[in-house]
C-alpha cells in the first residue's frame, strides 16, 4: 500500500516530549514517520493473531473485583471475551485449555493512562507488562497513531490529538517546523483547533500548561476546554508546576497529568479540587523521579510530586496510573521511561505516596477505564474483553505482586510475559 504523506507527518516532531528543564530545548531534529508508519503497519497484517474461538478455563483463581479477591473459582475465555460457566449442548464440552490458578490472583487487564508508544516494539514491551490498554498521550501525526492501533494480541490505544500550545512555549519549540498552523496564537483559534482535531480521530484533547513559564494564558485554556466539551471530547492538562495546575483548574481541565516538581500542591489548590470534582490526576511519578534524577532541574524535586499525590489522595481526588513511558534512544535531551515494566514502579509509587494497594489497582484499571469511556473492559465480568492479567500471589497485600506474571491475554489472545 502506498501511502500519502500530507506535509504534517513528513514535518518535524523532533521527540514526543513531555518535559523539558527550563530553557533547554533539545535540536529540532527533522522526522519523517513514513519508515515507522510502513514498518507498524506491515507488522500489524504479519503479526495478526487468530482470537481463539475455543474455551479456555483459568481454574482455582481468586478474582479481585474491585475491592477484594473473590473466593476461587473458574473463569472462561472464549471468542475474545470472558464467558459464562455454562455446558454446552449436550453438557460434554471441555474447555480446549485450562490453566491452573491455585494461588494466583486474576486481575483485569492494567491500563496506563499516559505513554507515548511510537511502533511495535513499545506496544509488545507494554503487552509483555501486562499493560492490555494505554493511553498514547501525543499523537504528533494521526496516520503514525492509527498505524498502532487494532494489533490483534497487542495493547490496545487510546489516542490523543495534537499538543495544544502556544508560540514561545517550550513545546512551541518542539513543535518547531509544523509551526504557526499547529499553535494556539489566540482564543478564537481554539475551536478550529478542536474541531481539526476531532476529525483526525483524536479520542482527548491535549492541552500543554506551560505556567509559571510563557504558554497558552488562561483565556485560551478557557476556551480550549470549552470547544473540547461542546465536541463531546476531554481535555487533559500537561502540568508539571504548581501555577500549571491552578490554570488546569481555572480551565476546568477533565485531567490534569504530571504531578508538581517545583513545589507540592498547597491548600489553595486542595480546595479547588474540592470544589471541582470533575478533575482527576494522572501524576506519572515513574516519569517525575526519572526527571529528577536524569535531568536534574534545578529547584524540582521528586519528593514536591510525591506529597502532591498523598494530597490529593487525602483530598478525595481520583488518580490515575500513568507513566509517561517514553523511548527514543537518546536520554541525553529526554528523560526516558520503559514500556510495561515502569507501570508496575508506579504502582508501587503510589501505594508509597499514600494508596492503598486497592486503591492503586483500581489506577490502573476500573478508574482508568471509566475515565477513558471504556465500558468494555476492567471488570472481570462476563461479556467483558478479555484483558487479563494473572499473577502469583495477592497484590491486594501486596502492589509488588503484579510484577509476578503467570500469564497475560489481550482481547483472548495469550500474551507470553517477559
Ligand atoms: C482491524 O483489523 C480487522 C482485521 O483486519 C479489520 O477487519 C478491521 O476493520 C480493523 N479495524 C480498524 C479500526 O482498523
Ligand atoms: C488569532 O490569531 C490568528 C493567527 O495569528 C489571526 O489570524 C487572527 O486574526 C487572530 N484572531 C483574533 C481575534 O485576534
Ligand atoms: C533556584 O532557586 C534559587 C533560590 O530561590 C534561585 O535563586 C535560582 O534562580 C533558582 N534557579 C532556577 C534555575 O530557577
Ligand atoms: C522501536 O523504538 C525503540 C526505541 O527507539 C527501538 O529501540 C526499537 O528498535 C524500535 N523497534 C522497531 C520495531 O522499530
Ligand atoms: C512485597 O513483595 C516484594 C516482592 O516479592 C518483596 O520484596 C517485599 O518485601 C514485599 N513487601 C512486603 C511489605 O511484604
Ligand atoms: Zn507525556
Amino acid at each position: 500500500m502506498r501511502l500519502s504523506l500530507a506535509p504534517v507527518f513528513c514535518l518535524l516532531v523532533p521527540t514526543l516530549a513531555c518535559y523539558y528543564p527550563r530553557g533547554e530545548v533539545p535540536a529540532t531534529l527533522p522526522r519523517d514517520y513514513s519508515a515507522v508508519i510502513k514498518d507498524n503497519i506491515h507488522a500489524r497484517s504479519l503479526n495478526r493473531r487468530q482470537i481463539p474461538s475455543q474455551r479456555v478455563a483459568l481454574t482455582n483463581v481468586r478474582v479481585f473485583d474491585g475491592s477484594c479477591l473473590q473466593p476461587p473459582s473458574t473463569v472462561y475465555i472464549e471468542n475474545g471475551r470472558i464467558s459464562q460457566c455454562v455446558a454446552c449442548e449436550g453438557g460434554n464440552c471441555p474447555p480446549a485449555e485450562t490453566y491452573d490458578g491455585q494461588g494466583m490472583t486474576l486481575l483485569p487487564g492494567l491500563i496506563d493512562a499516559h505513554a507515548h508508544p511510537m511502533n511495535v516494539t513499545n506496544l509488545e514491551d507494554l503487552a509483555k507488562a501486562g499493560v492490555t490498554t494505554a493511553v498514547n498521550a501525543f499523537c504528533p501525526a494521526p496516520p503514525l497513531c492509527a498505524s498502532l492501533k487494532n494489533h490483534t494480541g497487542l495493547t490496545s490505544l487510546v489516542t490523543a490529538s495534537f499538543l495544544a500550545t502556544a508560540p514561545g512555549s517550550e513545546h512551541a519549540m518542539i513543535v518547531g517546523p509544523l509551526g504557526a498552523p499547529y499553535l494556539i496564537h489566540n482564543a478564537s483559534q481554539a475551536g478550529p483547533f478542536v474541531a481539526q482535531q476531532v476529525k483526525q480521530g483524536a479520542d482527548f484533547i491535549k492541552m500543554i500548561g506551560s505556567a509559571p513559564e510563557t504558554g497558552l494564558t488562561q483565556a485560551e485554556q478557557n476556551a480550549l476546554v470549552a470547544a473540547s466539551h461542546k465536541a463531546g471530547k476531554q481535555v487533559i492538562l500537561h502540568a508539571p508546576r504548581h501555577a500549571a495546575y491552578v490554570q488546569g483548574l481555572l480551565a476546568g481541565a477533565d485531567q490534569i497529568h504530571h504531578s508538581t516538581l517545583d513545589t507540592p500542591i498547597d491548600d489553595r489548590v486542595v480546595d479547588m479540587f474540592k470544589k471541582n470534582r470533575n478533575t482527576i490526576v494522572c501524576p506519572t511519578l515513574v516519569a517525575m523521579r526519572a526527571i529528577v534524577e536524569q535531568i536534574k532541574p534545578a529547584n524540582e524535586t521528586y519528593d514536591s510530586a510525591v506529597e502532591t499525590v498523598t494530597k490529593l489522595h487525602e483530598a478525595g481526588v481520583t488518580i490515575l496510573a500513568g507513566t509517561d513511558s517514553f523511548e527514543n534512544g537518546d536520554s541525553a535531551v529526554q528523560a526516558e521511561v520503559p514500556f510495561g515494566s515502569s507501570l508496575h514502579d508506579e504502582l508501587e509509587n503510589l501505594v508509597a505516596a499514600g494508596l492503598s494497594p486497592v486503591e492503586a489497582l483500581n489506577a490502573a484499571t476500573i478508574n482508568a477505564a471509566r475515565h477513558f469511556g471504556l465500558a468494555d473492559r476492567a471488570v472481570i465480568r462476563e461479556g467483558m474483553r478479555a484483558d487479563l492479567l494473572l499473577v502469583r500471589g495477592d497484590p491486594t497485600v501486596n502492589i509488588s505482586a503484579t510484577r509476578d506474571i503467570a500469564g497475560i491475554w489481550i482481547g483472548g489472545v495469550q500474551v507470553k510475559s517477559q
